[in-house]
């Protein structure tokens, strides 16, 4: 397996490019299954996820062509089986995402139960129940979902908790099904509004996305179009916190300032001065030691659970003392056993991690456990004097694109060794 060795240094300055969002580009592959005919997505992250995205519909026979710059072709006329194997969703829980759009589409599909992952248990049970409430029979035995019904029936859905997958999955189930479907409670992220206008653009009939209230007509059929995923939030936001906790600065560009408010109140909490355009947001420290911010992390507009490390990180060397609570996954504090490796000063409460900065970190071996944590352990070795090896850097590809080139044109001293 590759590790990455970051030799901790000074700033980080530079302009860097953000790719797609994964969390959008993952729910939009799965949803070119609800068209009748080819779909073209266009900015897909050059991510491996994305890569396990396509063997899982290759495996089903859809037909996809993967054109220079990231365009993805879909054909998912082709299809023969509607499966998602154990091998493939044990490596990518995002899978479970297939499971609305072939229940709606092909009136049956057979999805491995995704396991717990290294952030908490991550049930799927509001996904079932909603699907069963549009009148699908499902099944749960030997490790499998298997669902069947001859066609969805609308219905009004009120879940339980605010799920991303789950609203996303049931408003591509919906988008095919008889009638009306309303969702209350549902996730607000700009990757479900991302969806829901990929969805629309297909000729689906989708409103109130971006509130807690989605209005599903479902329509007979959807076509092929062409569409382009929205930039990635969160990668974004790791490189506005490297350049910060690095005092340096940082020209973030194809990006949209309008969905980070969360991350950008507190980066400017932390003594960051920003500006934002169009696409782009400019994020300048001024050589300052950053200082400590307390961290909530609860559904979008609020804080999110996928940048919760990653201010981890930046409140390990800044000045004060800071509190981070994790609210949406309830074992998401794998990273911090890792930072007090590198000298960070760290209490776990329950859900709470309380922090105080040191004026310096020290490299160490240390190990990914998951897709965030990774982030924040590599920009955590950016401040720390010395080495800071990182082994088990499968999950940073899973979800970042290009890290250790991004960072290299940021100055940083980061290299990939082959195991
Ligand atoms: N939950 C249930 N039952 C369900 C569904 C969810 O109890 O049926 C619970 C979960 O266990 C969790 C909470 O609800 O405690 C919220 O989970 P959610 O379903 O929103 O998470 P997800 O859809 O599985 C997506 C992202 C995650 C991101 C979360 C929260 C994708 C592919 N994944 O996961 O992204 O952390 O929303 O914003 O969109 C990442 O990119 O690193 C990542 C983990």
């Amino acid at each position: 397996m590759d590790k990455l060795i970051i030799t901790g240094g000074g700033p980080i300055h530079g302009g860097v490019r953000i790719a797609g969002a994964k969390n959008s580009a993952l729910p939009i592959l799965a949803g070119t299954l609800l068209a009748s005919s080819r779909v073209t997505i266009k900015n897909v992250p050059h991510l491996h996820d994305i890569t396990t995205t396509m063997g899982l519909l290759g495996r089903m026979g859809v037909e996809l062509v993967l054109n220079e710059g990231m365009v993805i072709e879909v054909d998912p006329t082709t299809i023969q089986t509607y499966s998602a194997p154990y091998e493939l969703v044990k490596t990518m829980r995002a899978s479970i995402l297939v499971l609305g759009p072939l229940v709606a589409r092909y009136g049956e599909a057979e999805v491995s139960l995704p396991g717990g992952c290294a952030i908490g248990q991550r049930p799927v049970n509001l996904h079932l129940e909603g699907l069963q409430a549009m009148g699908a029979e499902i099944n749960v035995e030997n490790g499998y979902i298997r669902a069947k019904a001859k066609r969805l029936k609308g219905t009004r859905l009120v879940l339980d908790l605010v799920t991303v997958t789950g609203t996303e999955n049931l408003m591509m189930a919906a988008a095919l099904a008889d009638g009306e479907t309303i969702i209350e409670n549902a996730a607000r992220e700009p990757e479900v509004v991302d969806l829901a206008n990929f969805i629309n653009a297909m000729g689906g009939k989708i409103s109130g996305a971006g509130t807690d209230t989605l209005v599903i007509e479902g329509v007979e059929k959807l076509n092929g179009c062409e569409y382009s995923v929205m930039p990635d939030r969160i990668e974004t936001g790791t490189y506005l916190v490297a350049a910060a906790m690095t005092g340096g600065s940082i020209m973030v560009k194809d990006t949209d300032p309008t969905i980070l408010d969360a991350v950008l109140l507190k980066l400017e909490e932390a003594g960051a001065t920003i500006e934002t355009g169009d696409d782009w947001i400019s994020l300048d420290m001024k050589g300052k030691r950053p200082k400590a911010v307390n961290i909530h992390t609860a559904p979008y507009p609020a804080f999110p659970t996928d940048m919760q490390a990653q201010f981890a990180a930046l409140n390990c060397v800044a000045d004060g003392v800071s509190t981070i609570k994790e609210t949406v996954f309830e074992n998401r504090f794998m990273h911090i056993h890792e930072m007090q490796r590198l000298g960070a000063d760290i209490q776990l409460e329950g859900n709470t991690a309380i922090i105080r900065g040191v004026e310096r970190l020290t490299g160490a071996p240390v190990m990914a456990t998951d897709l965030r944590a990774s982030a924040s352990l590599v920009i955590a070795g950016l401040v720390a004097e010395g080495d800071t090896t990182i082994e088990r850097i499968y999950h940073i590809d899973r979800g970042y694109d290009c890290i250790e080139e991004k960072f290299s044109s940021l100055g940083a001293t980061i290299v990939r060794v082959p195991e």
